[in-house]
């Protein structure tokens, strides 16, 4: 297997003591997290480097973003025209501008195009930040877990639709800090699946920014819808002789009809069943809102919303015999799946 292991000594001033949740919590907050670098410059969003400098990812100038589709009504036009938010999501639907637009949280405009877009952003913003709250921490839960008890064990984390790839990026920067603090961190691979080469590109010149070669060598792309990943025998390449999983799904899965779910979630049970240790499995999706719903299709981010129960009943379907812990805010649901040994 082709794991890469990154295990050294640390300097003796360093030397580790017990992993309780003190030392973890000051592991994860040693230095900004992805989410905590995200800026704007004028109108890229960018990351700021250690150093001081940008790493520009994409722009959401006019002139960099696509057309309206076809098929806008005039309301949804008017909103697009008079909030950067509702243009944004309109012309890059499904898309991680989107996110980071909610992330960054900052109204743009004047007068009354201000006022729409930050009416727009608590309408819309607020949930995408809860389920992105919620995704960094379950990561961060089974992360802790993965290092506390079961470090000799080679794992792996892998994000479906990653876009930007922030949260393997992130469990790397607490990785190694783990590791400069002294505690034995396992052989890992972090695999991004994206069908966006520009977001998959923008992923590695991040890995290679903040990182040096080895510990970026743990970073792999798969250029590859993920429907053709589940099924292709790729995935079980790629979790060969692995003993432990993280998997999460943020922001693919409310674009997915019923059948393309069901072969979702199939699919991600039956890795998280190939896992001989331990599996943890993290879906957030949002269920029914009127507001959220009439405000998102009228500028054609035609996600789908369902009923909480139809959820529930989907994930217990496709999850047998393993634990579901969700979590339910701002009409979104964020079920966490544990498949034990
Ligand atoms: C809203 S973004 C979410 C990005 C990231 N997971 C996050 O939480 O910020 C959704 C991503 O899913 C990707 N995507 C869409 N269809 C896909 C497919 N069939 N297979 C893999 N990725 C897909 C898109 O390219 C996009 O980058």
């Amino acid at each position: 297997m082709h794991i890469v292991s990154t295990i050294m000594q640390p300097p003796n001033h360093l030397a580790a003591t017990t992993l309780d949740a003190a030392a973890w919590k000051a592991i994860c907050s040693s230095s900004p997290s992805m989410w905590e670098r995200l800026c704007l410059e004028g109108r890229t969003f960018a990351i700021r480097n250690g150093d001081g400098s940008m790493i520009p990812l994409s722009s959401f100038a006019d002139e960099d973003l696509p057309p309206l589709p076809d098929g806008i009504r005039s309301f949804g036009r008017f909103l697009a025209r008079n909030s950067v938010f509702a243009n944004i999501a309109a012309r890059r639907p499904g898309r991680e501008e989107v996110t980071f637009y909610c992330l960054l949280g900052k109204a743009h405009g004047r007068g009354f195009s201000r006022l729409l877009d930050a009416f727009l952003q608590r309408v819309g913003s607020t949930p995408m930040n809860w389920r992105r709250q919620m995704v960094v921490s379950s990561i961060r839960a089974a992360l802790f877990d993965v290092l506390r008890s079961r470090a000799s064990q080679p794992f792996s984390f892998i994000d479906i639709g990653c876009g930007a790839g922030f949260d393997g990026l992130d469990i790397t920067r607490i990785l190694l800090e783990a590791q400069r603090r002294g505690f034995p961190i396992p052989m890992h691979r972090i695999i991004n699946i994206d069908i966006d080469t520009d977001w998959l590109s923008l992923n590695e010149r991040l890995s290679s920014a903040l990182f040096s070669g080895a510990d970026q060598d743990v970073i792999l792309r798969r250029n590859i819808s993920i429907f053709d990943y589940l099924r292709g025998g790729t995935v079980e390449r790629d979790i060969a002789g692995v003993s432990n999983l993280i998997v999460s799904c943020n922001g693919f899965a409310d674009f997915c009809d019923d059948a393309s779910l069901d072969s979702l979630y199939g699919g991600i049970s039956r890795i998280a069943a190939m896992i001989p240790g331990e599996a943890t499995v993290i879906l957030p999706i949002a269920t029914r809102n009127r507001s959220q719903e009439f405000f998102s299709h009228q500028v054609g981010f035609r996600y789908l919303a369902r009923e909480k129960e139809y959820i529930l009943a989907k994930v217990a379907h496709h999850f047998p015999g393993m634990e579901i812990s969700p979590t339910f805010a701002h009409s979104q649901v964020c079920c966490v799946i544990s498949k034990r040994p």
